[in-house]
């Protein structure tokens, strides 16, 4: 059996036996594949504005339950605020090397419903009562603390997967993060009480190469077929 071994790019011999040669957006499949959680930062160098608005833009392309995006993000740049992130994510010091933090927040209720909902109706996908049935039965749904909580880490997680990938394509290193204090944090940047701190990023320009990413574990380990 051929043993799972690193390449330059961090990808593996196991994911070359999946070739994106035939696929139809290989360039994705190779950024899922080389995408790393990258500590190496150029500190001298520093995001953009049009990048930081285009990597945002890529984030909210992400999938969100009835398309009710219930995320929002705060970019975090000033020296002395990041400081803050910083001490408040433990010391992580790769957060100012960075120099740019981004704290993806999820929604715990869904606030955009009226005009989520009103734009299905709109564009011809759910007939008025459609549209307000399931309004009112998501809106009810996502009543219960638990579900609401789950709403906002489940639909931001994925907005800070996209944000991820966006960076690794456009040549910049992005690592997510929960290792921080999540009550200060919401507190140092406003958060109001229905909106959570789901991951921070921190991103910023290379500064060269990352340590060999660790094993994944293998499909058969993680794969189960019709039942757990
Ligand atoms: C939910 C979550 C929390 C993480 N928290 C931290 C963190 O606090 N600090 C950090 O440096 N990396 C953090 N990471 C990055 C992981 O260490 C990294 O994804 C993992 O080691 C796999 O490496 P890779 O992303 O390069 O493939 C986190 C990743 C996830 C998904």
């Amino acid at each position: 059996m051929q043993s799972q071994t690193e390449t330059d790019e961090g990808s593996t011999d196991n994911d070359q036996r999946n070739s994106a040669a035939d696929a139809t957006f290989p360039a994705a499949l190779e950024a899922i594949r080389t995408r790393r959680s990258g500590h190496n930062f150029d500190s001298d160098t520093d995001l953009d504005e049009q990048t930081l608005e285009e990597l945002i833009r890529d984030a909210t392309l992400a999938p969100s339950s009835y398309n009710l995006q219930p995320w929002e993000f705060v970019a975090v740049q000033e020296a002395d605020r990041i400081d803050e992130v910083v001490e408040l994510a433990y010391g992580q010091e790769h957060i100012r090397e960075a120099g740019t933090a981004i704290l993806v927040v999820g929604h715990t209720a869904p606030e955009t419903a009226d005009q989520v909902f009103n734009e299905w109706f709109e564009a011809g996908r759910m007939d008025e009562e459609a549209a307000n049935q399931t309004k009112d039965q998501t809106v009810g749904m996502y009543a219960d603390d638990r579900m609401g909580r789950d709403y906002g880490i489940r639909n931001a997680s994925l907005a800070a997967e996209n944000l991820l990938l966006s960076a690794h394509a456009r040549g910049l290193t992005a690592t997510p993060m929960i290792g921080f204090d999540a009550d200060g944090l919401a507190e140092f940047l406003g958060l109001p009480e229905d909106k959570i701190p789901v991951m921070l990023i921190a991103v910023g320009p290379s500064g060269g190469d990352e340590p060999d990413r660790l094993p994944r574990r293998d499909v058969s380990d993680v794969l189960h077929r019709e039942q757990y």
